[in-house]
């Protein structure tokens, strides 16, 4: 089982669009029983008193156009715990990735990531809550995700 966990700033938009997607990739290739896959925040911006907010619509809405539904995922905050849990931590940009290191302390094992390093213009995913470009957010987590299963294929996980 792979496990792997998508991180952002508020878990609302770009990693619940990266593990919707990613699921309903894993799906289409009959891989899900190979797969835990989760998405969770850095911040608590999208967290009121322990309860996370869903999806923002715009998100859900440009999901929904690719026939894909992230139904009842509210936003949680990422635990240093789930460092032990996850095989792959993946951030959405840099900033990300930093506050990744804030929670977790170090990498000893390399779990951390950007979702952009497996695609061929590695990157940062522009963040969609200030840029209003969920269009760009979708293509760039779909090239993300494709070559993270590129790369899982690669390294003898998965068979595609
Ligand atoms: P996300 O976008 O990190 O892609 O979920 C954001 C959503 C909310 C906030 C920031 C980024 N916020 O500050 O509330």
């Amino acid at each position: 089982m792979i496990k792997v966990l998508f991180v952002c700033l508020g878990n609302i938009c770009r990693s619940p669009m990266a593990e919707f997607i990613f699921k309903d990739m894993v799906n289409k290739k009959q891989l899900q029983s190979d797969f835990y896959i989760a998405s969770a925040a850095t911040s608590t911006e999208e967290i009121w008193n322990g309860i996370g907010n869903p999806v923002y619509p715009p998100a859900k809405r440009e999901l929904a156009k690719h026939g894909i539904s992230c139904e009842g995922k509210r936003a949680v905050q990422m635990k240093k715990a789930d460092y032990d849990r996850y095989d792959y931590l993946i951030g959405m940009e840099e900033r990300n990735r930093r506050n990744m290191l804030r929670i977790l302390g170090s990498d000893p094992e390399h779990k951390v990531s950007l979702l952009l390093d497996y695609a061929e213009q590695p990157g940062d995913i522009a963040d969609p809550w200030y840029t209003g470009n969920f269009e760009s957010t979708y293509r760039d987590v779909i090239r993300g995700c494709e070559g993270f299963l590129k790369y899982l294929e690669n390294k003898g996980e998965i068979t595609l």
